[in-house]
């Protein structure tokens, strides 16, 4: 068992998109977190940045773990490689913080569970919507009753075609559906499913999608993706979903909408506004600021997880919240597979 009298000893495997931008700075800053080391298979890419952050690194994840400073590991490999890894930290006593989609498929995220719960493990699969600070005044301002209690709601999400191409190219890990369990859209789903079901504080009952995947040769002949949805919850809210990435980035705007029942309404818009419009047409625009590794949440979500191992708590966020998104998620592909 990790001595949990001190700060956590932190590996952030996989160094690319969200392990190196996010996690490896995130843990480097954060009070209570010690990053001890970094690991990726990719010499060129895990040694200028363990050099940057001052801390060792390894090209082998067996070897990593063997390190008795490291008391915790972050998963940022891709999807298909979470389950083994997790499952192996967990054999050797190391508490794990796993990227989202946990695993393709929902049984095996099942066996993480179990297999977690029987070694006293935490593992906490990183849902960081939850913690971007847009979201959490969002879901404030609807708790202080400003649009009375939200009855509807549309969330749209959308990524530059471009982008998806340059982060995810085609023939990737990311489009294999048997490897990642869906094209990107899928993966990509799973934080805004979870953010609706987190600031309605309600379950899903009912939900359907229809997708389209226009083909983008001009961008490497990656798949773009309109995929929408529609949507309700136990408590009786109603909501539309649109993930997109088949525009370019000046149309590429991510907004939640939620309706309330005294007429009033409420946007998040992208990561730094929220809107209200007031029933005399007054519109409030209130700035939200956010830099860096916070702007999406994984700052904070990276704090929860040290922060519940320091205090010996389960975190807020179990794999129970992954299963339930990844099943509403499923639905995505339930015809393509
Ligand atoms: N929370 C978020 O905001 C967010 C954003 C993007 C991606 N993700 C998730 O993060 C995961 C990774 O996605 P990405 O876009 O960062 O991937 P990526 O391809 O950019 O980076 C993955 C890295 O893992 C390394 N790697 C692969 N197998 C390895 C192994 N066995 N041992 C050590 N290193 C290994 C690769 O060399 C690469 O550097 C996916 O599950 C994805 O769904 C989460």
């Amino acid at each position: 068992m990790v001595n949990l009298s001190k700060d956590i000893g932190v590996m952030v495997v996989g160094v690319g998109f969200v392990g190196g931008q996010a996690h490896s700075p995130s843990f480097k800053k954060i009070e209570g977190s010690n990053l001890i080391a970094l690991c990726d298979m990719v010499e060129e890419r895990v040694k200028p940045l363990a050099e940057k952050f001052d801390v060792k690194y390894y090209l082998d994840f067996d070897e990593g773990l063997e390190d008795p400073e490291v008391d915790a590991v972050v998963i940022a490999v891709p999807t298909p490689y979470h389950y083994d890894l997790a499952m192996k930290a967990i054999k050797k006593g190391k508490h794990v913080l796993v990227e989202m989609p946990v695993s393709p498929t929902v049984d095996k995220i099942e066996e993480l569970k179990k297999a977690a719960e029987e070694a006293g493990i935490t593992i906490m699969p990183n849902l960081n919507f939850r913690f971007a600070p847009v979201y959490v005044k969002l879901k404030e301002m609807i708790k202080e009753g400003r649009i009375g209690n939200p009855i509807a709601a549309h969330y749209r999400e959308f990524l530059p075609a471009k982008d998806l191409a340059a982060q995810w190219p085609a023939g990737g890990w990311a489009w294999s559906i048997e490897k990642a369990g869906g094209y990107p859209d899928w993966t990509l789903s799973v934080w805004g499913i979870d953010l609706l079901r987190w600031v309605f504080e309600s379950e899903y009952t009912d939900v359907a999608w229809m997708a389209n995947y226009p083909k983008f040769e001009e961008f490497g002949g990656i798949l773009g993706y309109n995929t929408k949805g529609i949507a309700k919850f136990e408590n009786g809210i109603v909501t539309s979903f649109h993930f997109g990435a088949s525009v370019n980035a000046a149309a590429s705007e991510t907004r939640f909408e939620v309706y309330g029942d005294n007429t009033n309404v409420i946007h998040a818009v992208g990561t730094n506004k929220i809107i209200v419009y007031g029933p005399d047409k007054e519109v409030e625009e209130i700035d939200v600021i956010a830099k860096g590794t916070r702007v999406w949440g994984h700052r904070h979500s990276d704090r929860h997880f040290i922060e519940s191992l320091l205090k010996g708590e389960t975190p807020s966020i179990t794999l129970d919240d992954a299963i339930i998104a990844q099943k509403i998620a499923d639905v995505i592909t339930k015809d393509l597979k």
